[in-house]
């Protein structure tokens, strides 16, 4: 049943080029320039006269969130709020008849996202689900949806579950954009053809990164901390890299938004501080540079995600991984396949069950 890998985690990282496209099949019809999602096209016009966008969601699903709020305040110029379930049930938020709530969830079950949307729905909110298990508890509450499709994903890690929102998210943003007329018709045309290669891409970085990953990751098997930098659509992905290394390693991690060093985490950098930096190549890239010359004065440990020919942030790095070029917004799909390698070899390496990692369940039906 894992098909030969050793965890179901492995498995389910490698699923990607083809999770990733089912995510897509029937949605994406690059030849006729179309996206099409039901639950999106039956109601166009809530989400076209929404005062915002509200997403709820924990834990991966909530860095997900954080990257469609990117994907579609950039493409569809709709205001998005990105919001913990958790304290968002808590807090009396002001929710009207004229927002639209997504939820984002892999389990579809979980306690705190599933009481948010009740709480929203209450309010008069139009609810909208993307869950990946078919028919759970969240995806029948909403007023629609769309299913990832990632298939059924085992390891307590979220890995496919995650780059299947974020495909998922990216449609959703390209769509609304294309019909309110923020995202013109080449531009719409250049980025569907690219997202249509993006399975190939992971595909890439799979067979290009493996081996060396398992490389880096003998080096770390003894390291107590670690720091996860990125700007843009990376800032996210940053942070899901150093949840998944803290969730199935055990090892304290943290994830900022590069700029974010200097007021605070910085002061933690000395010779025995491994950084990981994703710094491709569109996005901010000179800003990244000036960051990894920071953190080389402090003798930090650089572990740089860049794209193939890089040279300037290469020059410094301890590691170098290298990713194919993307447009920025499809960048954390492609950074973060080697983030979850690396986690997941750090963990196997120190002995870990990756599966079932310590203190956590696959679904988190209580609060
Ligand atoms: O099933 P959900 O997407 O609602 O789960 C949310 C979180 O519990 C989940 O993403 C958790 O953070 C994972 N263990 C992350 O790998």
């Amino acid at each position: 049943e894992k098909g030969g890998y050793e965890h179901f985690m492995l498995k389910e990282i490698f699923e990607q080029p083809k999770s990733i496209h089912d995510t897509m099949r029937g949605r994406l019809l690059v030849e006729e320039g179309v996206i099409k999602m039901a639950g999106i096209w039956d109601h166009v016009e809530r989400f076209k006269n929404a005062n915002r966008i509200i997403i709820i969601a924990c834990g991966t699903s909530w860095h997900a969130g954080l990257i469609g709020e990117y994907l579609i305040e950039e493409y569809a110029r709709i205001p998005v709020e990105v919001e913990y379930a958790s304290e968002f049930r808590y807090r009396n938020p002001i929710i009207t008849d004229k927002d639209v709530v997504i939820a984002i969830s892999q389990s579809g079950e979980t306690a705190d996202t599933m009481a948010a949307l009740k709480l929203a729905k209450e309010k008069g909110a139009f609810i909208y689900g993307i869950c990946n298990v078919v028919d759970s508890s969240i995806a029948r509450i909403t007023d629609a949806g769309s299913y990832t499709h990632a298939g059924p994903e085992i390891g307590v890690a979220s890995t496919k579950a995650f780059t299947a929102q974020l495909t998922i998210l990216t449609l959703i943003a390209f769509k609304l954009g294309k019909h309110n007329g923020n995202l013109g018709n080449a531009d719409f045309m250049s980025l569907i053809a690219e997202l249509d290669a993006i399975p190939k891409r992971v595909e890439e970085v799979l067979s290009s990164t493996h081996e060396q990953i398992q490389q880096i990751a003998k080096d770390f098997v003894s390291t107590s901390n670690f720091l996860y930098l990125g700007r843009g659509y990376n800032y996210p992905a940053a942070l899901e890299g150093a949840l998944k290394l803290k969730e199935i390693s055990y090892i304290h991690a943290e994830g900022y938004p590069a700029a974010e060093m200097k007021h605070g985490p910085i002061a933690l950098i000395d010779e025995n501080m491994p950084i990981v930096i994703i710094a491709p190549k569109k996005g901010h890239y000179d800003k990244i540079v000036s960051n990894v010359q920071e953190i080389k004065a402090r003798k930090g440990k650089i572990i740089a995600v860049v794209n193939k020919g890089d040279r300037q942030v290469s020059e410094m790095a301890d590691y170098v991984i290298e990713i194919p070029e993307t447009s920025e917004c499809f960048s954390p799909i492609v950074a973060s396949v080697p983030l979850q390698l690396l986690a997941y070899y750090i963990a196997v390496y120190r002995g870990a069950n990756v599966d079932q990692p310590r203190n956590l369940a696959k679904s988190v039906t209580v609060e």
